[in-house]
């Protein structure tokens, strides 16, 4: 558990965090987020004492972190910054070993400590652990970085702005790959952006600042839902209805859906008895259970065959673990109303309505 009271932070006349309080709690990510300058990283370095507050308290499980030795401090924190400074004459293993070395840890047990973090971030054992930062991409040395933060297995992570220096594709593979870890690790996370698009989709709770103040902290339904003033609504944006979406999962909203198989000798009928109350269309599967394609109803009559419409699961259809905004932009993509969910191997496991996407935008 963080908790900041009252922190302010004063340069000469440039007051750049002003009476900030807010807490974290255990297992919590919580993301500080706000336009460059407002105090973001001012804050984060308060909380590891690279810094210290010109007035206020900062409490780390209870006790107050200037009570504490910086360095016996920063043991139990991991730090992760942009562009994270590899060192480039070190391998991979021996970067990621540098905290356990100085806390002594035996040979053997960091070599095994190296091998499962590799592990966790994706990245093989071993044909990384005895490269150099310089053999990797900007992603693959990112995710080195958070390797490192995490070798000593501190309870705290601090991370600002992690993936801030990956193309846009790379960060939403690292992002994902951070939310796996989180699940299965549960950190207590402050992690600070001026992407909001990435808060909406880490944070349990986001902590809005303009000019070193507070000016609303919410979790990101809440912050979409109901900005509080000009500069929340403005900051979010005028799409926040959109963005709000990919805070929701396809597996949470899906509705049950049936499917015909491409090759059942009584498809025309059973396709008549779907319209009969009511479906305007129907989805089709092939013999193994994956989806085939649909048939309108509509002309579905006499030859089913003829009004069939192929659809490979990988194009049309989205995965439970999508977020209803993938699966809108699959809509408006593909011109369908309906889309198909399917499973990792192409079977139909139920289906979402653009109706359905609609309501949860009512905000
Ligand atoms: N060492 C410093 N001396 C003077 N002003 C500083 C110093 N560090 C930060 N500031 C000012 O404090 C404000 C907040 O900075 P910072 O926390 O780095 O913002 P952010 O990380 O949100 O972009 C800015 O106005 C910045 O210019
Ligand atoms: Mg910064």
């Amino acid at each position: 558990m963080i908790e900041l009271e009252g922190v302010t932070k004063r340069y000469g006349d440039v007051v750049a965090v002003e009476d900030l309080s807010f807490s974290v709690a255990d297992g919590e990510v919580c993301v500080l987020i706000g336009p460059s300058g407002c105090g973001k990283s001012t804050t984060i370095k308060m909380i590891n004492r690279v810094i210290e507050p010109s007035s206020g308290r900062i409490l780390i499980d209870g006790k107050p972190a200037g009570g504490e030795r910086p360095e016996v401090l920063r043991r139990r924190i991991g730090y992760v910054i942009q562009s994270i400074g590899l060192f480039p004459h070190m391998s991979v293993a021996e970067n990621i070993a540098v905290v356990p070395k100085l806390l002594r840890w035996d040979a053997a047990r960091i070599r095994f400590r190296v091998d499962e973090l590799l592990a966790l971030i994706g990245l093989n054992p071993e044909s990384y652990r005895g490269k150099y930062p310089r053999d990797l991409s900007g992603g693959e040395a990112q995710r080195i970085g958070v390797a490192r933060a995490l070798a000593a297995d501190p309870p705290l992570l601090l991370m600002d702005e992690p993936f801030g220096a990956v193309d846009p594709l790379g960060r939403l593979g690292l992002q994902s790959e951070f939310l796996k870890i989180q699940r299965r690790l549960r950190k207590t996370v402050i992690f600070v952006t001026h992407d909001l698009d990435e808060a909406i989709r880490i944070a349990d709770r986001i902590v809005l600042l303009d000019r070193g103040r507070l000016v609303q902290e919410d979790t990101p339904e809440r912050l979409l839902s109901e900005p509080r003033n000009g500069f929340v609504k403005s900051f979010v944006g005028t799409d926040r209805a959109l963005k709000r979406l990919s805070r929701f999962l396809v597996a949470d909203h899906l509705r049950p859906a049936r499917s015909l198989s491409v090759d059942d000798p009584e498809l025309a009928s059973r396709a008549g008895a779907l319209k009969e109350e009511g479906a305007r269309f129907a989805w089709i599967s092939d013999r193994a259970g994956r989806l085939f394609g649909w048939l309108d109803l509509a002309e579905a009559l006499g030859d089913p065959t003829r009004s069939l419409t192929r659809a490979a699961p990988s194009e049309t259809g989205v995965l439970p673990t999508d977020s209803l905004r993938d699966a809108l932009s699959r809509m408006l993509g593909q011109g369908i109303t309906v889309v198909p969910v399917v499973d990792d191997d192409g079977r139909l496991v139920g289906e979402l309505s653009l109706a359905d996407v609609e309501r949860l935008t009512e905000v």
